[in-house]
């Protein structure tokens, strides 16, 4: 019988702590567990493997000589690819109960089982093969070299095999979790970061810090900064890209980058997206070790989630910001210049919503409206108090400062290049031009005056005539039915005329809903 060789190079020379990296083991050993109560089937086992490598990968062969050590050894090592499993040990059916405490108890259906008897008459074959969920029965009799090759290089092929999908599984499911928590993110720094933290836990990358990887966000008219970043990238958010990552070095082909969305090399990877607000991202990976064809997949439909992600944060941002200006813009006006309620604001809003909706617009920019239409007199901001809460009717020279409300509240809103600000402008500039040309400041009709100018006209009149002003008592239904019939054409697309006197019942709703 041969003796244990305590340095056995074959075990040596084999790194302990690689790390898990999903895809094809690219160099890495595959792991196998020899079990056996006698030192001399180790021995052997371990001479014949020595040179044998599949796929470019060498072997690491483990050691168990009883079942404990095999219960230590499966617990801890999650990518053992093949056990070479004896049947007799501390008891007749030990390697047998092995089988069940693997596949039943630790639910490992991946390893391969080869079992090797040498007491064929204790374990019969066909009641093993039958009973037990192994993958080969072997005599050690008949334990030749080539036999053992043929052997492990099938067992090897299936083993890797399923592994991938057990992996893609696995993956899919980290991808779900690791969206799932970037899409909780509320602010781009947290997202940025979690973005990042993600990507290197789903590429199995152990020690991000030391890898290039870049989140990086561009508004429309800016270059792209840097969000959040490792690697070469580490400390660095802010910076421009240009700068962090000039594009003659970054070593990828931006041209392709722009035109497919995405870019790989060996181990680069880059995505870009574009937001519905026209918000730009970039993410860029350099790993550690080369793109499989699954890392590749995995960062695809990652890369996919985000966007979807970005969307909705880069509009819940945009929604916050908005909401914030708004609030301060507005704030002034109806708290130190007008006497209009805040009432007042949110009916001018929901009756364009009502109007928006009916008249056939997308749901998005019936919101968009909803959120803009409030700033529409911001621009009497400008007007002197003395017009603005003038008690009685308005002279022509008055009326002439009054008008000029709409061209300052554009200029007000115009200066922001959020979508919202940008509709508010349009609803500024343009509430009180006319459909037959006679409003103004521009003297715009028809299909010239934007939708969202029509719409805000008889909104704004609608809540005017509705409710009682300094100037002017409360009018009634009758009168306001009255003059929106007489104004379809004149003062209003006759389009929205008819919308608002079919479904006068939802305005006078929105009315008891914010009185005052
Ligand atoms: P507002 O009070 O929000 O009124 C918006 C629009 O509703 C007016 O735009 C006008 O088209 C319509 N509207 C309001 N009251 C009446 C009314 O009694 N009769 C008719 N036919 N339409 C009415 P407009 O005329 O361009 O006025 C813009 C803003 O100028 C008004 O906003 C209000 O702040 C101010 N304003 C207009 N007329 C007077 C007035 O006689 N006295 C005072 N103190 N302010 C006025
Ligand atoms: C084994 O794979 O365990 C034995 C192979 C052989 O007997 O050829
Ligand atoms: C900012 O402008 O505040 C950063 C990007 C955004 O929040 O829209
Ligand atoms: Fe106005
Ligand atoms: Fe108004």
């Amino acid at each position: 019988m041969l003796t244990m060789d305590e340095t056995d190079p074959v075990v040596e020379f084999i790194e302990e702590d690689e790390p898990l990296i999903p895809g094809p083991p690219q160099g890495r050993p595959w792991n196998i567990l020899v079990v056996d109560d006698e030192e001399g089937v180790h021995e052997i086992t371990r001479i014949t493997l020595k040179d044998f490598s599949f796929k470019g990968s060498p072997l690491k062969l483990l050691s168990a000589y009883n079942s404990d050590q095999v219960r230590e050894i499966m617990a801890r090592e999650t990518d053992i690819a093949l056990i070479l499993l004896d049947v007799v040990m501390e008891s007749d059916d030990s390697g047998l109960q092995l089988v069940e405490y693997i596949r039943d108890e630790l639910n490992n259906r991946t390893v391969r089982i080869v079992l090797r008897t040498g007491q064929p008459g204790k374990a019969p074959e066909q009641d093993v093969i039958t009973r037990y969920d192994i993958n080969e029965y072997k005599v050690k009799t008949d334990l030749t070299a080539q036999k053992l090759f043929t052997s492990i290089t099938a067992c090897l092929r299936t083993y890797e095999s399923l592994r991938d999908i057990e992996r893609n599984q696995a993956g899919m499911a980290r991808i779900i979790k690791a969206s799932a928590r970037v899409f909780q993110q509320q602010t781009f720094n947290d997202f940025g970061h979690c973005v990042l933290e993600e990507l290197h836990g789903i590429m199995g990358i152990e020690d991000p810090e030391s890898v290039d990887a870049g989140y990086f966000v561009g508004m429309p008219s800016d270059r792209p900064l840097l969000i959040a970043g490792t690697g070469r990238f580490l400390d660095q958010a802010g910076t421009p890209m240009d700068t962090c990552f000039p594009r003659d070095t970054a070593g990828i082909d931006f041209e392709q980058l722009e035109r497919f969305g995405e870019f790989f090399s060996d181990r680069a990877y880059a995505g870009m997206f574009t937001s519905k607000e026209g918000v730009k991202s970039l993410l860029y990976l350099n790993a550690p070790h080369p793109f499989s064809e699954m890392d590749r997949n995995l960062l695809r439909i990652y890369a996919h989630n985000i966007s979807v992600g970005f969307d909705n944060i880069s509009l819940a941002r945009e929604i916050i910001n908005t909401q914030k200006e708004v609030i301060l813009t507005l704030g002034e006006v109806v708290e130190t210049r007008s006497q209009e309620t805040a009432h007042h604001v949110s009916r001018v809003a929901e009756f364009c919503y009502l109007l928006a909706r009916k008249y056939g617009l997308p749901d998005e920019e019936a919101d968009l409206l909803r959120l803009a239409s409030p700033m529409h007199d911001v621009g009497k901001i400008g007007v002197p108090e003395a017009i603005l809460h003038k008690p009685g009717r308005l002279t022509p020279d008055e009326f002439e400062v009054m008008k000029q409300h709409s061209k300052i509240g554009y200029e007000i809103l115009r200066k922001s290049n959020r979508s919202i600000m940008q509709a508010a402008s349009i609803v500024a500039l343009q509430h009180h031009e006319k459909w037959d040309g006679s409003g103004y400041p521009g003297g715009l009709a028809g299909e010239d005056i934007h939708i969202f100018g029509r719409i805000g006209a008889v909104a704004d009149v609608y809540d005017a005539l509705s409710h009682k002003r300094c100037y002017k008592d409360a009018w009634s239904r009758r009168e306001i039915t009255d003059y929106f019939t007489e104004s379809s054409g004149g003062h209003f697309d006759p389009r929205l005329v008819e919308i608002f006197l079919e479904n006068i019942g939802e305005f006078e709703a929105i009315n008891l809903r914010f009185p005052g």
